[in-house]
C-alpha cells in the first residue's frame, strides 16, 4: 500500500447560514507537494485553508491527515504553519522573538530555540535582522519573518493565504521564487491560496481551480493552461476569443471546420458535418500577420495596449472584436493598420 496522503478532504462542505462557502470538496494532497488553491474572491479558498488548519470545522465531510480523521482536532494540537496576507507579527517583539514564539509555546529548551531561530533566519536569508522590531523591517522582510515563524516549528503542513498580495510587483516576483525554493528545500507539504493566475502557474506543482465553493479543475499548471476543462477555467487564465464555425467533415478525431472568409481548419473533435460550433482561442494564440492574399480572417487594429514585453491588440473583424497578444519584438502596429489573422486549428477549443 502506498503512504497515506498528507491531507485529504473528503466531501467537505462548510455552510454559513444559507451560504455554502465550501461545497462538497474532494481534495488529496501528497506528501511534499505544493498545491495552489486558485479562484476569485469569495470562492471559498480561505474557508478551505482554515478547515485544513483546524480554525474552522466542516459542516459535513471529513478532513484526514496522514490517514487520521482530524475534524475535531483543534489548531494548537495540529502541527501546521500558517502565513497570511497581513503577516501580523507582534509589533513589540523583535524578529527573533516573533520567530521563537511557537517554540516557546511548545516548551522547547532555550539553546535549541536559539539554534532553530538562527537556522530559520538563514533559510529566509535574513540572518542580520534578528534584533529588529517589525517597524524596522521592509514589507518584504516582514513577510519573510512571518515565513520563518511558520517553518521554525517544522510543520507537517504549511498553509499560505495570499501571503504576497500586499507587496509591490517586484518584491512579489522575488518572494515567489524564494518561497518556492524554501518549500522545495524543506520538502514541507504546502497549500497556497491565491487569486493570481501567474502566481499559481509559476509556483505550484498542482493547481486546484475553485468557483462557488466547488472544485472546477485540478492538474499541473501546464495541464490547466493547455487543456482547460471548461470555458470558465480557460477564461480564468487570460483573454479568450470566441469564433463561430461549421463542421464540414469529420473522422478519426479531427473535424474540418469552416470559419468566415473561406478559412477552413482541422480542429480536434468529432461533431457531425453541419454542426455549428463556438470555438475558443486564447488571445496569445492569435497572430497578426501581413495580408498575403490567401484565405484569411481580415480586419484592422482598433486598440493597442503596450505592455513592454507584449502588445495587446484589439482587432475589428466582421462584426466582432478579437484580442491578440503578441511579443513586442516587432514594431508596434498603429491603430487602423489592416491585418490578417493567423490561427492554428490545434489551438481551438470547443466551448
Ligand atoms: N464567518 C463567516 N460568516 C458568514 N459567511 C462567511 C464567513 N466566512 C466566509 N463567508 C462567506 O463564504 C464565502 C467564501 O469565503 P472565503 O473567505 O472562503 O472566500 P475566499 O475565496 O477566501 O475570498 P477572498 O479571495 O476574497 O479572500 C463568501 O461568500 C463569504 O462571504
Ligand atoms: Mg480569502
Amino acid at each position: 500500500m502506498s503512504a497515506p496522503a498528507a491531507v485529504e478532504m473528503r466531501r467537505v462542505s462548510r455552510h454559513y447560514g444559507s451560504v455554502a462557502a465550501v461545497d462538497d470538496l474532494d481534495l488529496t494532497i501528497a506528501e511534499g507537494e505544493f498545491v495552489a488553491l486558485l479562484g476569485s474572491s469569495g470562492c471559498g479558498k480561505t474557508t478551505t485553508l482554515r478547515m485544513m488548519a483546524g480554525l474552522e470545522q466542516p459542516s459535513s465531510g471529513d478532513i484526514v491527515v496522514k490517514g487520521r480523521r482530524v475534524n475535531d482536532v483543534p489548531v494548537h494540537a495540529r502541527n501546521v504553519g500558517m502565513v497570511f496576507q497581513n503577516h501580523a507579527l507582534f509589533p513589540h517583539r523583535t524578529a527573533f522573538e516573533n520567530i521563537a514564539f511557537g517554540l516557546k509555546y511548545r516548551k522547547v529548551p532555550k539553546p535549541e530555540i536559539a539554534r532553530r531561530v538562527a537556522r530559520a533566519l538563514e533559510v529566509v536569508r535574513l540572518p542580520h535582522v534578528a534584533d529588529r522590531l517589525p517597524s524596522q523591517l521592509s514589507g518584504g522582510q516582514q513577510q519573510r519573518i512571518a515565513v520563518a515563524r511558520a517553518i521554525v516549528i517544522e510543520p507537517d503542513l504549511l498553509l499560505f493565504d495570499e501571503p504576497l498580495s500586499a507587496l509591490d510587483a517586484g518584491l512579489r516576483d522575488e518572494l515567489r521564487v524564494e518561497l518556492k525554493r524554501i518549500q522545495k528545500s524543506l520538502g514541507i507539504t504546502t497549500v497556497f491560496v491565491t487569486h493570481d493566475q501567474q502566481e499559481a502557474l509559476s509556483m505550484a506543482d498542482r493547481i486546484v481551480v475553485m468557483h462557488g465553493g466547488r472544485k472546477r479543475q485540478e492538474g499541473t499548471p501546464e495541464d490547466i493552461y493547455r487543456a482547460p476543462n471548461s470555458e470558465f477555467v480557460m477564461r480564468f487564465f487570460g483573454r479568450v476569443n470566441s469564433l463561430p464555425g461549421t463542421v464540414t467533415s469529420a473522422g478519426g478525431g479531427t473535424m474540418q471546420v469552416a470559419l468566415a472568409e473561406g478559412v477552413s481548419l482541422p480542429v480536434p473533435g468529432d461533431a457531425a458535418p453541419g454542426t455549428k460550433l463556438s470555438l475558443l482561442l486564447r488571445a496569445e494564440r492569435l497572430r497578426l500577420v501581413p495580408d498575403d492574399g490567401t484565405p484569411a480572417l481580415r480586419g484592422h487594429v482598433t486598440g493597442v495596449d503596450y505592455l513592454g514585453m507584449m502588445v495587446r491588440y484589439d482587432v475589428a473583424c466582421g462584426g466582432e472584436t478579437f484580442q491578440a497578444i503578441q511579443p513586442a519584438e516587432d514594431a508596434v502596429l498603429p491603430i487602423g493598420t489592416p491585418v490578417a489573422l493567423s490561427l492554428r486549428g490545434e489551438d481551438l477549443v470547443l466551448s
